[in-house]
């Protein structure tokens, strides 16, 4: 049995490989050899992904995809993923191409607004720490000047602080609930050095108030730390077209398709279970590009469905309508996202995504994420109701099913080429391999 380890951290990259191959897996050699299979030939590029964290021991691939002829407020994007699902890129590309000649995706900022909270505990008199607060809130700001300064040169900073009582939930909790603006930064770091100063300042000026009850020290903070619940930073997109104008799928005329497709998300609006799942065809799209461009996905994850759940039940993130001839889809969500600070100009595959969407400011990004989303939910939710969804999933899981089977490039090329004109399922290929190595 393993035994705890000491100093971990400390080894080398080597001993960790040996430590951990020879504690924790059934083939320490090949174990070793994996992993080292991994790193990357450019001694420095290693290095540098290494150093992202902590007790790096290899490189963990995802494949990088591209969807292109995205149409978004007239400017045409090809959009970088990162996802090993194997039908989201096939999806997102023909979503692009289907709206684009419908007049393409229209997206528009809501808000940018991202928030912070310092969490602390007081027992004395309410009046006299709304009025404290009042009091000290230009000294909060002043203190937290050296952090703010070059953040308000780009137009962002604290546009908020405000004491908000939640006794009615945990006795003696208060906040300070602040408001930031981050521009194209995603601002963690920055909101969390502003609460730390703000949280400073707070116990400083406490010390003895005279409004606060007579104790020495009246406030304990327990926290400071951003929300990464942000509905005041959201985003909408949208598709629309005359409901003649959609294409016929499965003997459907497009305005059955667009019954159906209003139908469905109806049904996601008003049933958690299937809202789940649609939500998530939705995160198919977000995550990837999250993901492409160096942000932070458990961020927007969070975020994103709390925002799906703010009515108190768990609902669809996007919205369908057929009025007056005219079928409309949308989505509307939080998304607070960074093309500036993090991995952004750290990594270069990140570097090279935020290139490829034309080096984009943090609005522009969060208009092309949520066009993603939507573009990926139409995807799913027009196969749902018209093929069913196996059709084209299981096409494009082709590929890994034959490698999972271990098939030969030519192999590869006569099953995907009997396969066009028949349904796959697992069986059938193994059954169609089958046949094809019994072949003299
Ligand atoms: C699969 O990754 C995503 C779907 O389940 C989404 C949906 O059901 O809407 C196809």
């Amino acid at each position: 049995m393993a035994q705890p380890v000491e100093g971990f951290s400390k080894r080398s990259k080597d001993e960790k490989i040996r430590w951990l191959a020879e504690n924790y897996t059934d083939y320490p050699e090949e174990t070793q050899r994996l992993l080292k299979q991994y790193w990357n030939s450019d001694a420095q590029l290693q290095q540098l992904h290494d150093e992202f964290i902590e007790n790096t021991i290899s490189n963990f691939y995802l494949p990088l995809g591209v969807a292109p002829n995205f149409l978004i407020n007239g400017k045409l994007y090809a959009i970088p993923m990162a996802i090993e699902e194997s039908s989201v890129v096939a999806a997102a590309s023909k979503a692009a191409k289907y709206w684009g000649c419908r007049g393409g995706f229209h997206a528009e900022i809501l808000g940018t607004e991202k928030i912070g909270q310092v969490h602390f505990q007081y027992h004395g008199p309410k009046k006299g720490l709304q009025s404290f607060i009042e009091a000290i809130t230009p000294q909060l700001l002043q203190d937290a000047e050296p952090i703010t300064r070059n953040m308000e040169k780009r137009g962002g900073g604290v546009t908020g602080i405000e004491l908000r009582d939640r006794t009615d939930g945990l006795d003696g909790y208060y906040q300070l609930h602040c408001r930031f603006e981050t521009r194209d930064a995603m601002g963690a770091n920055f909101i969390n050095s502003c609460l730390e100063q703000f949280a400073t300042t707070l116990l400083r000026e406490a010390g003895n108030h005279p409004d606060l009850g007579g104790e020495a020290q009246p406030i304990e903070v327990l926290m400071s730390i951003l929300s990464n619940y942000t509905p005041g930073c959201l985003v909408r997109a949208e598709v629309r077209c005359r409901v003649e104008e959609l294409e016929a799928e499965s003997g459907m005329e497009g305005a059955e398709i667009a019954s159906r497709l209003v139908r469905a998300v109806q049904v996601a609006d008003c049933e958690p279970y299937r809202a789940v799942t649609h939500n998530k065809g939705i995160m198919n799209g977000i995550d990837a590009v999250v993901i492409a461009t160096g942000n932070d996905f458990r961020a927007v994850e969070a975020g994103v469905h709390a925002y799906a759940a703010r009515s108190g039940s768990y609902r669809s993130l996007t919205g369908a309508e057929c009025t007056d001839g005219m079928f409309r889809f949308w989505i509307e969500l939080p998304l607070a996202l960074g093309t500036v600070g993090g991995l952004t100009q750290l990594h270069p595959l990140v570097k090279l995504g935020l290139n490829i969407l034309g080096n984009p400011g943090a609005p522009e990004l969060m208009q092309i994420v949520a066009v993603a989303g939507l573009a990926q939910n139409f995807a799913a939710v027009r196969s749902l109701v018209t093929t069913g969804i196996q059709r084209g999933h299981m096409k494009m899981h082709l590929l890994n099913i034959l490698n999972q089977l271990g098939a030969t490039e030519a192999e590869k090329t006569a099953v995907v080429d009997y396969f066009r004109t028949h349904t796959v399922s697992h069986s059938e290929v193994v059954a169609r391999l089958n046949a094809l190595r019994q072949m003299p």
